[in-house]
């Protein structure tokens, strides 16, 4: 009897340890979600990205990992998972605004499965995937081709099917630890100016020498042009040419410890922006609580951390100087235009002029922003109906940049609603591909800014609709986005690095693909925060925006510079390759695996190159198809980031050795010897 018993309990524990082996759980929300990577916000543990209750279409959910796109979250398995279930879909929190997402699972870096695309009001999609054999798992939430707006993603009650004590670990595989490339400039004088400056006659003329070394530092140009003087202690030019022309000027710096020359060619004529604009501007740090008093800290701060003696010298005011149509807070809540149809600005921004006179006093250029329609993508008042108004009042105020963005112009492509602004709503994207509804108001625009007695800069923001590369320069424009908004984010800035190629072609001297922001140093505004991108993603980030001439334009908060980030802006060889006076965009020209080799000719007869690791594994080899590069002979291999020579090689037979970390990037100059 005993003994059957005993046989019994035995059979019974060996039941169901195996029942419980077979069927354990793993909640996703019990894992440590910190580590994943998203758009905007914190990842939410049974809550939406907003700390809310999960939300799908109004059903309801108790436990998941609310998320923002671009967001991806990367689980150790090792094999032993069995299956992973969840619900997706968008929440609720976002209704009134078009959001659209797509859920992707990757498995050992192979999709397993995605949703397609989902919107808001989508019931939630059941997913149940076999894990079989998988070692490491994604979750990645896209922008779903409209752009990260809004895009508050859940996955609710997801959970793993595991066996029996089997540990999940949720990882971040790329370093965080920042690291120091570049040496410190010298005391001694060194001119860091572009070569080539572009105005019209009769414009305003301002340039500051961009100048490292000891302070203080004595300035003098030889033949600046007539009507045009420098001043010597702080290397402003200002002044006026009526005559067209190129003049070849010689600056100089002196200081006590040696003195440095530099040639600068001004180019007096239609073309204005011949190298991508260099500066800061409010959007990703102040957002709509940008003032004036934030912005003439921008310019104090960009002078006092030394960035302006790089080149860096626009302070570019985004959303929100205007009033706003919400009502919400008082101080953007008024009259937004007189009687004759001026513009009014909001009461953080009493007296724009004043504003542009301190910024130009610094010998920086001031930049506003502005949508074609009604209404900004922030809800304040766009230029619609006021264009003419509107081009016044920029060159009334001294400003030099336009950034004029597409917001709510879809709403009023067939004319506007019953002639009601308020009829339209602020994000109304369609539209804009179509060449000729698309193209008619940007041209407009220009057209009026040209009419101007100032030289302003001016920047499309239609996130690259009808391939505005082509179209762009009969638009008056010197640079375009080519792309949705950047986020601080790896999956952001990696598909706006592979979407650029193609519009290469476009860019020269005076016309400039804008992949948008710089994300580095302090961003986020309402939650500010140190750039999710790791210290090897933001080296490539600045290699490739250099590469790809871009408009270098800073996002942080620069009263919060760390020391890497003021390192990452300051290079002066990494800057020269965007500011080359050739104008070209560095192409992809190689890929090998998740390594992709981008290439610029310059000027001086080099090559930049930059080899970018997409990957989350190291490249280590030895890489010798220079040919494939354009690159041929014996040449000078110059490390761009370290700024020193790191080998002398002759391509057409010698090898050069790679060791570039995961999201990493090595940036050379090759030059023949
Ligand atoms: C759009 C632009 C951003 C920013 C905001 C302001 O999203 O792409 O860069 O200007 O509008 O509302």
């Amino acid at each position: 009897m005993l003994k059957h018993q005993l046989l019994l309990i035995t059979v019974l524990f060996a039941l169901s340890s195996n029942i419980y082996k077979a069927q354990s759980v793993v909640w996703l929300d019990k894992l440590d979600l910190s580590v994943a990577t998203q758009g905007n916000g914190k990842p939410g543990v049974n809550t939406s990205v907003d700390g809310r209750k999960i939300t799908i279409a109004g059903e309801t959910f108790d436990r998941g990992f609310g998320t923002h796109a671009e967001s991806s979250l990367l689980i150790k398995l090792n094999g032993k998972a069995k299956s992973f279930s969840a619900f997706i879909g968008l929440d609720d929190e976002m209704k009134g605004q078009n959001p659209a997402v797509e859920f992707e699972i990757y498995g050992d870096n192979k999709k397993l499965w995605s949703s397609g695309i989902m919107k808001l009001g989508d019931k939630a999609k059941p997913v149940n995937i076999s894990l079989q054999g998988i070692k490491q798992l994604e979750l990645i939430v896209t922008d779903g081709g409209n752009g990260p707006y809004y895009d508050h993603a859940d996955w609710a009650d997801a959970k793993f099917e595991t066996s029996e004590g089997t540990k999940l670990i949720t990882f971040n595989p790329i370093s965080s630890i920042p690291y120091i490339l570049t040496p410190k400039p010298s005391d001694k004088p060194k001119i860091n100016s572009a070569s080539v400056y572009g105005g019209r006659p009769n414009s305003p003329f301002l340039f500051r020498v961009a100048a490292t070394g000891e302070r203080p530092m004595t300035f003098s140009a030889k033949n600046l042009p007539d009507g045009l003087t420098i001043d010597s202690k702080t290397g402003i030019i200002i002044g006026k040419v009526d005559t067209k022309g190129t003049y070849e000027v010689v600056l100089n710096a002196k200081n006590a410890k040696g003195s440095a020359s530099k040639k600068l060619k001004i180019e007096i004529g239609d073309r204005i922006a011949l190298t991508p604009t260099m500066g800061w501007n409010s959007w990703n740090c102040f957002g709509h609580e940008v003032s004036a008093d934030k912005v003439k800290r921008a310019a104090d701060a960009l002078v006092k951390s030394g960035l302006v003696n790089h080149g860096w010298n626009y302070i570019n005011i985004d959303d929100s100087w205007q009033y706003n149509r919400d009502g919400k807070d008082p101080s953007y809540t008024g009259k937004m235009r007189d009687e004759k149809g001026y513009i009014l600005t909001n009461s953080k921004f009493p007296d724009m002029k004043t504003l542009g006179d301190y910024i130009h006093g610094n010998g920086l250029k001031m930049g506003i922003y502005s949508s074609p329609g009604p209404w900004t993508c922030g809800g304040c008042a766009g230029s619609y109906g006021y264009e003419k108004q509107d081009a016044e009042s920029y060159a009334k105020w001294g400003v030099d940049y336009l950034k004029y963005d597409w917001c709510s112009y879809g709403g009023v492509l067939d004319g506007l609603p019953e002639n009601d602004p308020n009829k339209v709503s602020s994000l109304n994207f369609q539209g804009g591909g179509d060449l000729d509804k698309g193209v008619k108001p940007f041209k407009l625009m220009g057209n009026l800014l040209k009419q101007q007695s100032r030289d302003i800069v001016y920047n499309l923001c239609q996130y690259g609709m009808g391939d505005v590369w082509k179209w762009g320069d009969e638009s008056d424009a010197q640079s375009w986005r080519t792309t949705n908004d950047i986020t601080d984010t790896w999956a952001s800035v990696k598909s706006i690095a592979l979407a650029q190629d193609k519009a290469a072609p476009y860019a020269k001297p005076g016309n400039w693909n804008d992949p948008d922001m710089l994300v580095v140093g302090v961003v986020g505004w309402g939650n500010p925060h140190q750039s999710k991108l790791k210290p090897d993603e933001q080296y490539l980030h600045i290699s490739l925006w250099s590469i790809f001439s871009a408009p270098l334009l800073i996002g942080c908060d620069l009263e919060k510079l760390d020391d890497f980030t003021l390192n990452l802006l300051t290079n002066d060889e990494i800057i020269a390759v965007n500011q080359d006076a050739l104008g070209k965009q560095g192409v992809c020209l190689q890929t090998i695996g998740e390594l992709r080799i981008y290439v610029k000719e310059l000027e001086d007869g080099g090559k930049a190159v930059a080899f970018a690791n997409f990957g989350r594994e190291k490249v280590k080899m030895s890489y010798k198809d220079f040919k494939k590069l354009g690159i041929t002979g014996k040449q000078i291999v110059r490390d761009l980031w370290r700024q020193k020579d790191i080998a002398k090689i002759n391509s057409d037979k010698g090898n050069l050795a790679l060791d570039i970390p995961a999201h990493g990037v090595s940036f050379y100059k090759f030059m023949s010897k």
